[in-house]
């Protein structure tokens, strides 16, 4: 299959590492869990993010931009990472937070803050309701004062940011065929549903013969199994010469495990925190009560329901997150 990147900016500390959880999968009995240690892409700018925007900044600096307008809830992973690499590149940031003005400045929005991004609040009705002429009254904002302004969508998933994860396939593949595996199942936690598009297509271009599996922490199956869809159509009519005739989007499995989301995004339960701590004492990982251990939460109970049970090895997307800890801390009854 022939395919060919669009221009890439060298951002992230890649590849990132591969590793088994050989305590943790012991205790649990097995599958083996590995993780592919995406929280380990930078330090300010650690998580899956960095993959996507070193294409949508690209994209943006080709264009001749010199301002970046993009959007998320206030503990944002997304915005704080966009921040921090606008300040790397001597762009300017504009962030849309969705939430209250009067947020505590802790984690995401605190190295927000500290890099210097423009910050506006709105609602979540508000966003809902007028998404695109927020983002149009402030690209008309920079564009009266002489600058030009791109629009990154929420999480950066469209079909620039979908490169990010069919790139980490690549890194995928040599792991796989280093550690001597063949993982029949990739998980990753689904807020926008880039990561999972990313996998999804990159799973088959690169030819890896695992499902790719998105477990969503917001919204349900339904709104998922579109946007990934929609997001791949997108990515598939941007870059049409990557398609040839053996390459039918169509027939790309989009897996959603839905029944995790609990009382609501960025809302976590007590399981959750314990699974966090059970986790973070055993191997020393850091997972993160809005993405990552929601999502790996959702898949130790699919492991005891039988979901993967035709594999010896499992792969868990460790997407980052680590300052979304911090302003639940609380929670965590330490
Ligand atoms: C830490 C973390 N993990 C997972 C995700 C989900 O990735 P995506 O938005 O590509 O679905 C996000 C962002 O939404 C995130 O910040």
């Amino acid at each position: 299959m022939i395919f060919s990147y669009p221009p890439r900016l060298k951002l992230a500390q890649t590849p990132t590492p591969l590793e088994l959880l050989s305590r943790f999968s012991a205790e649990i009995g097995g599958p083996r869990i590995w993780v592919k240690r995406d929280d380990m892409t930078g330090s300010g700018v650690s998580g899956n993010k960095i993959r996507k925007l070193e294409f949508s900044l690209a994209k943006a600096l080709q264009d001749g931009c010199d301002t970046v307008i993009t959007c998320g809830g206030v503990q944002s992973n997304h915005c704080r990472t966009t921040a921090l690499l606008c300040a790397q590149l001597g762009l300017r940031c504009h962030l849309i937070l969705r939430g209250s003005e009067n947020s505590e400045t802790d984690g995401n929005l605190l190295l927000d803050r500290l890099v210097g991004a423009e910050i506006n609040f709105y609602t979540n009705t508000e966003f809902q309701q007028r998404g695109d002429e927020i983002y149009q009254q402030w690209v008309d904002h920079y564009a009266a004062k002489g600058s030009k302004a791109m629009v990154i969508p929420v999480g950066a998933s469209d079909g620039i940011g979908l490169w990010g994860y069919i790139a980490a396939c690549e890194e995928l593949k040599t792991d796989f065929a280093r550690e001597n595996i063949e993982p029949k199942h990739i998980i990753c936690a689904t807020g926008s549903g880039g990561t999972q598009g990313g996998l999804t297509v990159g799973n088959t271009l690169y030819d890896l013969g695992a499902t790719v599996w998105g477990i969503n922490v917001c919204d349900d199956e339904a709104y998922f199994l579109n946007k990934v869809s929609e997001d791949i159509r997108q990515w598939q009519q941007w870059y049409p010469e990557n398609i040839d005739a053996g390459f039918n989007p169509k027939q790309l499995g989009i897996n959603v495990i839905d029944g995790y989301v609990g009382a609501g995004y960025a809302k976590a339960s007590e399981d959750i925190f314990n699974t966090i701590k059970k986790v973070a004492t055993l191997e020393g990982l850091i997972l993160d009560p809005v993405y990552t251990g929601k999502a790996f939460y959702g898949m130790l109970d699919q492991i005891k329901l039988g979901l993967f049970d035709d594999t010896e090895d499992i792969i868990f997307i460790h997407t980052g997150g680590i300052f979304g800890l911090f302003p639940q801390r609380e929670q965590l009854h330490l």
